[in-house]
């Protein structure tokens, strides 16, 4: 049996590890520790976990600035931290940036993902009631046509410099399984939306674009396919996972809920001018179909059976609710979206999208 008492969090300051570990403290009876060990590049902020303290977690959370690429550094959080599992986020996560500039996407995923799996090995030695939970995408199973659905059974076939670099890494967790016995776990996650999530992703960037009256790029002709779920349901499953999951064992996750961006877009424009005094019409009228991102996978769609009837999960979100809400906690956060969109994402933005891609398809 897992202890999953002291938490090592990798990458807790971004998108989906903040809000893993909200839903931890929040919504499930945890009563362990967590360290939320996170680099802080350009997509972490600590800020969004901040409150945390005052509300009575404090003795429960800590965070280290620290670099999944430095053995030493991550020698002494398992050390500090007497750590018994890894929840393992921290990556570079973002498909444009990887074709811009794939250095860090190598180094990170897997060089990083490398050195957490040799210190686990190291510090664990042969225990059984330890766990690595290593958090993947379903990008590293490529494309489909209009058919069809990824499942853990589906062959790896990926596309972008960021796929590969997740590729890599969940061969090599699973290779530490299988070769020493390290306990393991693996999922493969479609889209996520929610608060917190860096405004270069889609549903943050449109929905920031249309308040500040800037063109909203579609890539390509609009029909590319994605699933998404609600951040805090992907939480749910990997704490299923983690409680209940064989190791070794592989679940794909997804939320049923495939959406071409064109349609997607046109929801957010609904939602962004009813939480607002914008008129839709005038929104609709900024989206700019722009040159498509190169090897731009066509349709993302799981087959999540699997977690369901082994493990009894169920995403709880409705796509209606979850973006409705998501575009309302944006709306609210405008601080905390400007706060992070500091001079180097500004300048990384004006020079790759607006100068670069940005110009009619
Ligand atoms: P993100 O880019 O928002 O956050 C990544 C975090 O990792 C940041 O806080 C960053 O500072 C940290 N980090 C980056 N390099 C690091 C390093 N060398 N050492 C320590 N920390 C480092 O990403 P996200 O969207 O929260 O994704 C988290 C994980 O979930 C990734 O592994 C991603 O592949 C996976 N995933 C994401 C989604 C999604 O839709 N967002 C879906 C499926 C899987
Ligand atoms: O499928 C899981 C993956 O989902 C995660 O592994 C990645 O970390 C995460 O970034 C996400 O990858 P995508 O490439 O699917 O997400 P992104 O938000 O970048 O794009 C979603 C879709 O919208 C995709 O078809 C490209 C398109 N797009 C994106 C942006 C940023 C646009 O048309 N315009 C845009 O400006």
């Amino acid at each position: 049996m897992q202890k999953l008492s002291n938490i090592l969090v990798t990458g807790g300051a971004g998108f989906v590890g903040v809000n893993f570990i909200r839903y931890l403290f929040e919504r499930t009876g945890f009563d362990g520790r967590i360290v939320n060990f996170d680099a802080l590049t350009y997509a972490g902020n600590p800020a969004g976990l901040d409150d945390l303290a005052a509300r009575g977690f404090g003795s429960r959370y800590m965070f280290t600035k620290g670099d999944i690429r430095e053995r030493l550094a991550v020698e002494k959080v398992f050390d500090d931290n007497e750590i018994d599992s890894v929840v393992h986020f921290a990556a570079e996560s973002h498909v444009d940036r990887s074709i811009l500039g794939p250095d860090d996407f190598i180094t990170t995923n897997i060089i990083g993902t490398f050195t957490l799996l040799e210190v686990a090995r190291k510090k664990w030695k042969e225990r059984d009631d330890v766990l690595f939970h290593h958090v993947s995408t379903d990008e590293v199973f490529g494309s489909l046509g209009d058919e069809g659905y990824f499942s853990e059974k589906t062959p790896y076939d990926p596309h972008s410099p960021y796929s590969a670099s997740k590729a890599g890494s969940d061969h090599l967790v699973r290779a530490y399984h299988h070769t020493f016995g390290l306990p393991v776990t693996v999922s493969n996650c479609s889209n996520n939306y929610g608060p917190y999530q860096f405004p270069e992703k889609l549903i943050p960037l449109m929905i920031i674009n249309m308040m500040d009256g800037k063109p909203l790029p579609v890539y390509g002709d609009g029909r590319n396919t994605r699933d998404w779920l609600y951040v805090e349901d992907h939480a749910s499953a990997i704490w299923t996972i983690m409680n209940k999951a064989k190791t070794g064992s592989t679940y794909a996750i997804g939320g049923d809920n495939e959406w071409r961006n064109i349609e997607l877009l046109n929801k957010l424009i609904k939602i962004v001018a009813e939480n607002t005094r914008k008129n839709p019409d005038l929104i609709r009228k900024t989206i700019e179909f722009v040159k498509d991102r190169p090897g731009h996978d066509r349709r993302y769609a799981i087959d999540s059976s699997l977690l369901k009837h082994d493990l009894g999960w169920r995403p709880s979100f409705d796509f209606e609710k979850g973006l409705t809400k998501t575009v309302e906690w944006y709306l609210q956060n405008l601080n905390w979206v400007h706060s992070i969109q500091n001079g180097e994402y500004k300048n990384w933005y004006e020079t790759n999208y607006v100068n670069r891609n940005l110009h009619p398809g």
